[in-house]
């Protein structure tokens, strides 16, 4: 597993926001839920699609391509069509900035 690593000033993301962000070469998309953060791969299961431009319901992003949707918690896929969880990474936030640790997934 790798290091923590700076993705956002803890500033640059309001309540419900999400932003890309790329960490050693993989591109992240970080949501934060009240004070939380959560970071998932940019990538559906199913065929690809780019869950960063989904819609957020609760802790459920659905994927604009055909709708499956995934739990930012933990990148779990809750429903068809995408069988198999997109990666989940580690978060922190220490002295104002956020920091994600890439999953080896
Ligand atoms: S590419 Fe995401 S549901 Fe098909």
């Amino acid at each position: 597993m790798s290091d923590f690593l700076p993705a956002c000033k803890v500033s640059d993301l309001g309540d419900g926001e999400r932003r890309l962000v790329e960490i050693d070469d993989r591109i992240v998309v970080l949501f934060r839920v009240g004070e939380s953060y959560y970071a998932i791969d940019d990538v559906c299961t199913h065929d690809g699609g780019p869950l960063s431009e989904g819609t957020l319901d609760d802790f459920r992003i659905a994927c604009p391509r055909h709708g499956a949707q995934f739990d930012i918690r933990d990148g779990r896929a809750l429903t068809m069509p995408a069988t198999r969880a997109t990666a989940a990474h580690e978060t922190k936030v220490d002295d104002g900035t956020v920091y994600v640790r890439l999953s080896d997934d």
